[in-house]
């Protein structure tokens, strides 16, 4: 049986039919829609159902229990049951950054970390291709499984900058520091997510990145700093010890040359002569701020810290209708088709 779904953000709706998600249906209608993993487990097709009653194959992994109480759905593994109204809540220029593929090429390379490559990709010349900064892209690999990274820098229209982790048993992360050759072509979809900075809001803002989950939070305070805000916004930024602190110089600059913005390093094992917070990141978040009431939360970086991160912003307060998020899974070993 055919569904409608209405937005309640849009004078726009779609049908649905049976068995079939309403993310694909809305794609399939020709809509833009963020979304990213097509499995449960980013996120970023969060929407709030408005009305009627959807139900899953499973579970969403992404979603909290609070989120769901707050109404939202995870668009990419619900299916209607009967007519619906969702809320969107996207900025109008998302119309215009619809994920596509495109060749880049690899254009420099450099250790940011002991494990932490830097990437830069050059843009074919005249191509356009724009993003909201916080928003990643798909590295599309011979293997089959796409690679998600996060955009580091605000956007340039020449480059694009990638802050890879370099695991032992990481294929690409590998590959592109010890093989991939010179001016390498690469074919990447993007831009994707919706995890980007909400300017219709006034806001305080926290940020907390874990390791390399601090790629999607730069772009995005180097759009904020350089184009100055009133907002308040404090980044504590997550990682093992002082050699991880791969950006500290420059986020240090910044909080020195911006009044509003204030930064917090936080060390899980910190070396001996640390005098700063020590800890997991999400505790020293609670520790300076026990209650976030009125604030706007951004979280980045491996699935166990934004878990542990969302939880403890909806208890200090954070309304989940202001709380964003991109969780670092791994790359997805199958990539469901879309109708
Ligand atoms: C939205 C998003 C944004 C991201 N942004 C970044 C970013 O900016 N920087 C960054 O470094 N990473 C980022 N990631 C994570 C990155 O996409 C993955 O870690 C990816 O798998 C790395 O590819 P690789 O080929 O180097 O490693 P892979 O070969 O895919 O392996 C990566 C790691 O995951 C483990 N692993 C792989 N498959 C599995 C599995 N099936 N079960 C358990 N463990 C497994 C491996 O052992 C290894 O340690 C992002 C992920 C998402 C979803
Ligand atoms: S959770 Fe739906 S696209 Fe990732």
């Amino acid at each position: 049986m055919t569904r409608q779904v209405y937005l309640a953000d849009r004078p726009q709706r779609f049908s649905v039919d049976d068995g079939e998600t309403l993310l694909a249906a809305g794609l399939r209608h020709g809509l833009a829609m963020p979304f990213g993993c097509q499995s449960g487990g980013c996120g970023s097709c969060r929407v709030r159902l408005v009305s009627g009653e959807i139900d899953y194959p499973f579970e969403p992994p992404a979603l909290s229990a609070a989120e769901r109480e707050a109404g939202y759905v995870l668009m990419c593994l619900a299916r209607a049951r009967s007519d619906l109204t969702i809320a969107l809540h996207q900025p109008a220029q998302i119309e215009s950054l619809r994920p596509r593929q495109l060749p880049v090429r690899a254009a420099g390379k450099q250790w940011l970390a002991h494990d932490v490559l830097g990437l830069t990709l050059k843009l074919p010349k005249g191509d356009g291709f724009q993003y909201l900064p916080g928003q990643y892209i798909d590295l599309l690999i011979e293997d089959g499984r796409r690679r998600s990274f996060s955009l580091a820098n605000r956007p340039n229209g020449e480059t694009l900058e990638l802050h890879v982790r370099v695991t032992p048993s990481g294929r690409f992360a590998n590959w592109a520091a010890n093989e991939m050759p010179e001016r390498a072509i690469l074919r990447l979809e993007g831009p994707l997510g919706a995890f980007y900075l909400r300017e219709d809001s006034a806001r305080p803002i926290v940020m907390v990145a874990g390791g390399t989950g601090i790629a999607p939070i730069h772009a995005m305070l180097e759009e904020l700093l350089t184009r100055g805000t009133g907002r308040n916004v404090h980044l504590l930024w997550g990682v093992r010890s002082l050699r991880d602190l791969y950006l500290d110089a420059r986020l240090r600059e910044w909080a020195t040359t911006h009044p509003h913005f204030r930064y917090t390093p936080v060390l899980s094992e910190p070396d001996a002569d640390w005098r700063g917070a020590r800890g997991l990141v999400h505790e020293a978040l609670l520790q300076a701020h026990p209650s976030l009431d009125g604030f706007e939360a951004y979280l980045s970086g491996p699935p166990v810290m934004v878990r542990a991160g969302k939880d403890a912003c909806i208890r200090a307060g954070v309304d989940a209708d202001h709380l964003y998020y991109d969780s670092f899974d791994y790359a997805f070993e199958t990539w469901p088709a879309l109708g």
